[in-house]
């Protein structure tokens, strides 16, 4: 045969092609996970495709005016404190996400168009660490003093320590998803990082740094959270889209006592963030307070408790409904104007 012959010198096996239904989240046995295509999860495609189109660097974003505005006394210590603490809860929180994705999560789901994201998001991640160290850098703040605060602030090590704790079974070598009490761990580990950090943990901050760039001040960093809302918006919707996958895959799993296990999860994921909120704004600042926090966070848990397949537990009003306008907002392709759209439109260049 030359090396040009492509006929294959044995018959090739052809039952061994595959067959999209036979796909599966966790535990596929009979399909390997280098075959993208056929796709069955379209939801994951999706999510994939939309994470590529809102492609963004923190470094595209100028950062001139936030650095005059922190270096004069257009801020009060109590505002400071604001910016800080959510600078250190960020700056170490996406890293969690990123290493429990790589380290946790990914060798356990099965299915290539779910790795394909999972590939996607675990980038995103690096790209919001890679913001905090831009955001030091142009401001120059202590390094060392931001990425520690989740040893050194209480309530910052209160929240990382709680879905830490959900990662520990995952992560060790032996653990594997083949029984269903080690599917309820697995999705104990999917809620802990998707609906917790994600869905809610993230969100007071995003009220916090948000509510500066709305007063026109550090537009810069709140240009950055707009960008990493919006990538978490599609993190979340990914990780429901997989809880609820793995659930209707695994009927077993779900049952009346696990679904009670998930709802004390989350009421104890309220507590810790209502604490972060407490302890970021301990007097209120930028018309912010304390209890508007506590109906703003049990408000966002309930709206993920339904994602979920769960009933609301607190039946709160969002006291924040410009944070919906803007996470529908940043929903739609034109939004930024600035460097994204481009690469939005950048498959459309001729060669
Ligand atoms: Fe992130
Ligand atoms: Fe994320």
């Amino acid at each position: 045969m030359s090396c040009c012959d492509t006929t294959p010198s044995q018959p090739h096996d052809l039952s061994r092609r595959i067959n999209a239904d036979d796909k599966r989240l966790i535990n596929c046995k009979s399909v390997d996970v280098n075959q993208l295509c056929p796709i069955k999860y379209q939801w994951a495609w999706e999510h994939y495709v939309n994470g590529c189109a809102n492609h963004w660097m923190p470094t595209e974003v100028p950062m001139q005016r936030d650095i005059e505005q922190w270096r004069s006394n257009a801020f009060t210590d109590d505002e400071r404190r604001v910016v800080m603490r959510n600078l250190g809860f960020f700056s170490t929180g996406e890293s969690l996400v990123g290493n429990n994705i790589v380290l946790a999560i990914f060798r356990h789901v099965t299915n290539p168009e779910a790795r394909q994201y999972l590939l996607r998001q675990a980038f995103e991640e690096a790209i919001h660490t890679h913001t905090f160290q831009y955001v030091c850098e142009s401001l120059g703040l202590d390094q060392r003093q931001v990425f520690n605060m989740y040893h050194e602030v209480d309530s910052i090590a209160g929240k990382d320590d709680f879905v830490m704790s959900l990662t520990a079974d995952v992560m060790d070598d032996g653990f594997r998803t083949d029984s269903p009490e080690n599917i309820r761990r697995f999705l104990k580990n999917l809620i802990g990082f998707y609906v917790i950090m994600e869905g809610i943990f993230f969100y007071s901050g995003f009220v916090m740094i948000l509510s500066f760039h709305r007063r026109n001040q550090l537009t810069g960093i709140g240009e950055q959270f707009q960008y990493i809302l919006r990538d978490e918006s599609i993190h979340m919707n990914f990780g429901i889209d997989l809880i609820n996958g793995i659930k209707s895959e695994n009927p077993g799993v779900w049952t009346e006592g696990f679904q009670q296990e998930v709802l004390e999860l989350i009421d104890k994921a309220v507590g810790y963030e209502v604490r972060y909120a407490e302890d970021c704004l301990p007097r209120g600042v930028l018309g912010l307070n304390a209890e508007s926090f506590d109906d703003y966070v049990k408000y966002i848990a309930d709206r993920r408790l339904e994602r979920i397949g769960l009933p609301r537990q607190y039946n709160t009003r969002n006291p924040f409904p410009w944070m919906s306008e803007t996470i529908d907002l940043a929903k739609e392709k034109n939004f930024f104007e600035t460097r994204v759209t481009e690469y939005q439109s950048s498959g459309a260049l001729q060669w």
